[in-house]
């Protein structure tokens, strides 16, 4: 558990949406927040004695919502120019995060027993880090686009 994953004392939940995450892209931050709501829902299996059952169908949420949340992100950096090594960076990131998704689920359908709370604390370290590293590269961009264009550019159809 690291500075930014919460002790789960807060209303039951594992982590707590915090001002520090959001980008100002309204999109992303609404999309992260989907995601931190997919994680508590894990956490709150655990604390139920689901998390083994709930390890069933997590791992196909996960892609899914990986696969919907990194094509908003990449299209949006796509189309707001952003340098490509920085596109290139960043895919490679969401890349990574698919195979570690990918490996862990595989270990869990060849019957490997994982334990729900380390598979919820791994996923819930790499998001929080990516949201407060490379997803930084929105709250730059959304910046300037509100500089040049107040209330345009950033909303859920850009
Ligand atoms: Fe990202």
């Amino acid at each position: 558990m690291n500075e930014w994953t919460a002790t789960g004392t807060e209303a039951g939940m594992y982590v707590m949406w915090d001002e520090k995450f959001a980008t100002g892209v309204e999109i992303v931050d609404k999309q992260h927040r989907g995601l931190i709501h997919i994680l508590n829902g894990l956490y709150k299996s655990i604390g139920e004695g689901r998390g083994d059952a709930a390890l069933h169908g997590i791992f196909g949420e996960l892609q899914r919502y990986a696969d919907y949340h990194f094509d908003t992100e990449e299209r949006l950096l796509k189309k707001h120019g952003v340098e490509s090594r920085h596109q290139a960076e960043h895919v490679i990131r969401h890349v990574a995060y698919r195979r570690r998704i990918e490996a862990l689920r595989a270990r869990h359908d060849e019957g490997e027993r994982l334990i729900p709370i380390q598979v919820l604390a791994f996923v819930c370290d790499w998001w929080l880090e990516h949201i407060l590293t490379c997803d930084r590269v929105f709250e730059s961009l959304a910046v300037t686009a509100r500089g040049s264009e107040p209330g345009s550019g950033w909303e859920e159809n850009s």
